[in-house]
């Protein structure tokens, strides 16, 4: 497999999207007030990272069927770049990294995969030592980080979802809610105190509608799931975390009052494309996983997407989870007509269409 077209299918958020105009078919320009993207978190982003972190265990990723669609121009996954290209943004996101260091985890008897989690913080000094590699002065550094957009997150669906997965409850999960949130007020803070003057913090996704939770966690009693099927407690407890989550951002907001610091309502997002899938001609799929074998969710954690004869459904684009945990290009591709305005407006950025080849005009 060709290293350089490393690029899963699950492995592209919104916000790449943004940036790229990769999802669109018509004709767009932005013009956004930053040069540079970095992004800091999990597999919802990694553009090829996990498969580099030296591991014991071999990474499902690593194999078919990802891989397979394609790399995105003028962005590099950390640990692959070339040092004779230069590139628009540096993605330091690595699939199943939670934002806690792993000893939180082990403390609480939770396991971590033994491959490829590398914490927010570990990535935060990746980051680091690239700045300081790539820029000798620090006024060249300060000058980078003051032309650059950073992302922090999605990523702390990890955190909350290895412990409920592994059977801890919604009540001790809902402990780690605070712990977790400060780690990555106290990563943005130490961000903007480098210099960084855009970064979104943009919570979390709707967990209890992903196929991996809803196995680990059945439910005989109805009254758990909503409309869509969706286990109800898990998301009232994500929609807890994000209101405390923007929270503290606008706390942060006050002790930095000329940074950009935004909160990203990748939940909204999500679920609103969740909730269209789920009326739609494929509703009985909505919460089903593309790739992956058994159960009512089409998801074993023993028999992973990527494991030897474990098929992948035939039409990607009528589902909206790709391997139980992450979601399709189709999925992505919605939430990025739902959530793209929003953001670059956000971000200072102007986005119009041509109007020659299209009569759709926007400007934000
Ligand atoms: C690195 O980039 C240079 C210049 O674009 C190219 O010639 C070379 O093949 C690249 N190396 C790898 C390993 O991709
Ligand atoms: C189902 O859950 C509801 C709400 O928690 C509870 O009132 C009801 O007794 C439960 N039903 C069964 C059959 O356990
Ligand atoms: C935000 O600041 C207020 C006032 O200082 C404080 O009471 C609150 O706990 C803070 N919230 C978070 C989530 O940090
Ligand atoms: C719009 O698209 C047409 C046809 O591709 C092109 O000739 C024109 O230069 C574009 N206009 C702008 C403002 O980009």
């Amino acid at each position: 497999m060709k290293l350089a077209s490393m690029k899963g299918q699950n492995i592209i958020s919104f916000c790449l999207l943004i940036l790229v105009g990769a999802a669109s078919s018509q004709p767009q320009h932005v013009n956004c007030p930053f040069l540079y993207l970095y992004h800091f978190g999990d597999g919802f982003t990694d553009v090829g990272n996990s498969i580099y972190v030296p591991s014991r265990t071999p990474n499902p990723a690593a194999r078919l069927p990802y891989a397979t669609d394609f790399g995105l121009p003028h962005l590099a996954p950390y640990l692959n770049m070339n040092a004779s290209e230069t590139y628009d943004g540096v993605i330091f996101s690595v699939a199943r990294s939670p934002v806690l260091d792993i000893s939180f985890f082990q403390s609480r008897g939770i396991k971590i995969p033994p491959y490829a989690a590398v914490p927010l913080s570990a990535q935060v000094r990746w980051f680091k030592n690239y700045l300081t590699s790539t820029f000798r002065t620090p006024k060249e550094r300060a000058n980078r980080m003051e032309n650059s957009f950073l992302f922090l997150g999605d990523i702390e669906g990890n955190d909350i979802g290895y412990a409920l997965a592994q059977g801890k409850s919604i009540e001790e999960v809902r402990t780690y809610a605070p712990l977790i949130i400060q780690a990555q007020i106290r990563i943005a803070r130490e961000l903007i105190r480098m210099g960084a003057t855009r970064l979104i913090i943009p919570g979390n996704a709707p967990l209890g509608c992903f196929p991996y939770i809803l196995t680990a966690m059945p439910s005989k009693n109805s009254t758990d799931y909503d409309e869509l099927g969706c286990l109800k407690s898990v998301n009232d407890l994500i929609i807890s975390k994000n209101d405390y989550l923007q929270q503290a951002i606008r706390n942060l907001t006050l002790e930095f009052p000329n940074i950009i610091i935004n909160y990203g309502a990748i939940y909204d997002g999500a679920y609103e494309v969740i909730r269209d899938a789920s009326y739609g001609p494929n509703g009985e799929l909505a919460l089903v996983s593309c790739c992956g074998t058994g159960g009512n969710y089409n998801y074993d954690s023993k028999k992973f997407c990527g494991s030897p004869q474990v098929p992948v459904c035939r039409y990607p684009n009528q589902y909206i989870f790709w391997d139980g945990i992450h979601f399709t290009h189709h999925a992505y591709s919605r939430m990025e007509t739902i959530l793209i305005e929003p953001a670059l407006r956000t971000l200072g950025c102007t986005r119009y269409v041509n109007s020659t080849t299209s009569n759709l005009r926007a400007s934000v």
